[in-house]
């Protein structure tokens, strides 16, 4: 049975039937259909006993996701591991830091946990073609959820988009299509999308909730998951690194999704981080911007690719999660980004994409301003792989040595290497 009783447009405030699997408002608002559950019902079926023997995927919340789990497509997103880290911790001075460690879900990013309930949505629908407007991450984890479900996939793709991204799309048999430059204002790739939606009728699957409303349920279960790895205490920060502001519009659902039914009586404080280069939304957030007062940015300029979105979608959702929680917003530059990269890998061994790094470089900024304090229990969300985008990583790194087989030259390579033998 389905627990989603209605859906309201953000915008607009229109109701629709959750039996009619609306996508988008009919009014053309860029309103997102917010999903409405019956928290009481649910309360019967979902309690810490009830979930534990369930499998750690998305439908382990069954009854909190807005499609059937009959219609699930199962790759094994979600379940990640909460890492409690040790040696960057003590780098940053930090005695309570954990890692959740997204780059594990099938696609090598978090956002299989969104397409994996909008793919299941498409196939309750009858979904024949989905299409999306991405800078890959998204795109990829919606081809391989519908190349698993037999559904055609179209990605329009920015065409800075690294080859790495493009080439995992096509072996999911998606067809995508570059679209050039960012215009001030609107992404082109979403315009291109918008206008497929329009003319063929194809079943929208951005990350981003006003064109498809299904899919900000899935990150959800990150709260969930966090919710039971500290075992339903409180913990004081989640840190996120933030585009389109979809993902910390599906973790404060999340988090009052907890809080309705129950499970925890408790908001941890939320706090996007977006690139120095495209940050709409922190500004919003410093200067005490209401949502329509934000204004795409004109030039965004980030390695962080994920990030790169110049419009926050979902901003309204997120600017009510900062401010319920008590959160704040931070940025981070290149330089920091590349830097919480390498700290990833050196300290932690988790290899992250830019876009991946970014919560852990508005850690850095915010336990400097005072802002977190070092005896907090943190949690930065790694969202992407670095395996993603090898180009760039190699980027980072000095070539190794060639040697001749003769320990002569391995003594000599060892010592210009800085290893003391
Ligand atoms: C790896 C990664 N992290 C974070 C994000 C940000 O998510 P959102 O656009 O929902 O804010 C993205 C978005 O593409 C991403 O690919
Ligand atoms: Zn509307």
């Amino acid at each position: 049975m389905s627990y989603v009783t209605k859906l309201v447009c953000s915008r607009c405030g229109e109701e629709y039937d959750p039996k009619i699997n609306q996508v988008m408002c009919k009014h053309d608002d860029l309103g997102r259909l917010d999903i409405l559950y019956d928290y009481e019902l649910i309360k019967e079926k979902v309690n810490k006993r009830s979930i534990i023997s369930r499998p750690r995927d998305t439908w382990r919340w069954a009854e909190l996701m807005p499609a059937y789990e009959k219609y699930a497509v199962r790759l094994g997103e979600g379940g990640t591991p909460l890492i409690r880290s040790k040696r960057l911790g003590e780098k940053l001075g930090l005695k309570n830091l954990y890692l959740k460690d997204e780059t594990r879900n099938p696609t090598g990013s978090f956002k299989d946990r969104s397409m994996a309930v909008s793919v299941a949505k498409a196939r309750e629908k009858g979904v024949s073609v989905t299409t999306t407007a991405s800078s890959g991450n998204a795109a990829a984890a919606l081809a391989a959820y519908s190349a698993n479900a037999g559904i055609n996939t179209v990605a329009f793709v920015l065409s800075t988009a690294s080859d790495g991204k493009v080439a995992q799309l096509k072996l999911y048999g998606a067809s995508v299509i570059k679209v050039n430059g960012i215009e001030s204002g609107e992404d082109p790739s979403v315009k291109m999308m918008r206008a497929s939606v329009r003319r063929f009728g194809w079943y929208p699957s951005p990350s981003f909730g006003p064109f498809n409303p299904y899919q900000v349920e899935g990150p959800k279960a990150i709260s969930f998951e966090l919710a039971e790895q500290f075992e339903w205490k409180p913990f004081d920060w989640t840190l996120v690194p933030t585009g389109s502001s979809c993902l910390l519009a599906g973790i404060w659902k999340g988090v009052r999704d907890l809080t309705e039914i129950g499970l925890v009586d408790y908001y941890p404080k939320l706090v996007p981080v977006q690139p120095l280069g495209n940050s709409p939304l922190i500004r919003a957030i410093k200067s005490g911007q209401e949502f329509r007062q934000i204004e795409a940015e004109s030039h965004p300029s980030t390695i962080a690719a994920g990030l790169s979105d110049p419009y926050p979608w979902d901003g309204d959702a997120a600017l009510e999660g900062v401010r319920k929680t008590g959160g704040t917003g931070e940025t981070a530059n290149d330089r920091e980004i590349i830097e919480a990269i390498r700290d990833l890998a050196k300290y932690e061994g988790i290899f992250a994409e830019p876009s991946g790094a970014a919560a852990l470089a508005g850690l850095k900024r915010l336990l400097d301003a005072g802002v977190i304090d070092r005896s907090d229990r943190v949690v930065a969300l790694v969202t992407g792989a670095g395996l993603k985008d090898i180009e760039f990583a190699k980027t980072l790194i000095s070539q190794p040595p060639i040697i001749e087989p003769n320990e002569r030259d391995l003594g000599a390579a060892l010592k210009a290497e800085g290893l003391n033998i």
